[in-house]
């Protein structure tokens, strides 16, 4: 049941990055990136998804710069290859004025630098002792791990989980759904177009690895090139109306959402409407690909249905950006903001 005030609005509850990760993997659970065990030898690869359209600077610039504030729970539609993921992650951290080096120095986490990164020094904690692979395959995380009779992954690193530190900031839950199973295109012509098969995941075991090369991307970017906090990403293997609907039940509300799932007609309005009711008062909700012709068309219901600017009870504005300002050709983004007094 929503949480609602004394007037029946939506009381706004932002969770902790590990009030988040534990109601999903358990209670006191290892870090699950951290300890991601890369089953099937991923090398990590940022290289070949050209269509993540999310810079740090519209972040920035457009998306926290409309809340107004810096955000407190932020979650993420359709994550794919972790492009995105980690733009957000990296906009995250760079919110921070607070000169944090030091702030594990004192404490007696190992393997966990000032800037809450890891610590080469630090890291045979992390990975069994061995020095990663900077080979031209890429880096992977090598540890030395072992599934025990109860099913559960033991190794060295999945003792491991730091404490976020004090900076807000740098703890802001970035809560990433996505089934990680492809789309339509994936599937549809992965066998004959190159372009798709050049940045698709391969199929194994009857299913697409997206989520194994999602996993092993966002571990490297945070664990081998310390391109962020480890206290943002969290993955929810789920699919979008999935994924509100949890984030509903558990009364969690959103105050940034990046809408960038399948961008199907009549699946994007449903999540639309999912998104919006759960997105708290004065947050920012917007998407990538306004072209699109599915994204386009629900959108335009979805403000149809909602009496766009006609209703007092039911305000949100909406815009258009560009993914570069200074580019008229680059890709056009959506932008909605719930009114504050929802
Ligand atoms: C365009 S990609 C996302 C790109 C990513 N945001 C980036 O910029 O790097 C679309 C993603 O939506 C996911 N997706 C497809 N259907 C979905 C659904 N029903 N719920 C959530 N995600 C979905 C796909 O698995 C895929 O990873």
């Amino acid at each position: 049941m929503t949480k609602t005030d004394e007037y029946g609005r939506r009381k706004a509850y932002f969770p902790s990055f590990y009030e988040v990760h534990d109601k999903l993997y358990g209670d006191e659970s290892p870090h699950v990136l951290l300890n991601y065990s890369n089953p099937y030898d991923l090398s990590p690869n940022f290289d070949r998804f050209p269509h993540s359209n999310l810079s740090p600077d519209f972040f920035i610039d457009t998306i926290v710069t409309t809340l107004g504030r810096v955000p407190n729970f932020v979650v993420e539609v359709g994550s794919f290859q972790g492009h995105s993921a980690v733009t957000l992650a990296r906009s995250l951290d760079s919110l921070t004025n607070t000169d944090h080096l030091g702030i594990y120095r004192e404490s007696e986490i190992d393997g966990i630098n000032g800037d809450g990164m890891f610590d080469d020094e630090n890291s045979t904690e992390r990975d069994g002792g061995e020095q990663a692979d900077n080979s031209e395959e890429g880096e992977k995380s090598n540890a030395e791990q072992k599934i025990d009779e109860n099913g559960i992954l033991s190794s060295s690193k999945n003792k491991f989980r730091p404490e976020p530190p004090s900076d807000h900031v740098l703890s802001v839950p970035v809560l990433c759904i996505d089934p990680w199973v492809g789309d339509t295109n994936i599937w549809a012509n992965r066998a004959s177009d190159p372009s798709v098969q050049y940045w698709a995941s391969r199929v194994q075991d009857g299913r697409s690895l997206l989520f194994d090369q999602y996993m092993a991307n966002v571990q490297s970017a945070i664990v081998d090139q310390k391109l962020a906090s480890p206290f943002h990403i969290i993955p929810l293997h789920a699919t979008s109306t999935v994924g509100a609907r949890f984030l509903d039940q558990m009364s969690w509300s959103p105050d940034v959402i990046f809408l960038d799932s399948a961008h199907e007609e009549g699946e994007t309005l449903l999540e639309l409407e999912l998104y919006y009711s759960v997105l708290a008062p004065g947050g920012v909700l917007f998407g990538d690909d306004y072209t699109w012709h599915g994204v386009r068309k629900d959108l335009m219901k979805f403000m149809e249905i909602h009496n766009y600017g006609k209703d007092p009870n039911d305000m949100f504005t909406f815009r258009l950006e560009r993914a570069d300002p200074n580019n008229k050709y680059s890709v056009l983004l959506w932008v909605l903001q719930k009114a504050k007094y929802y």
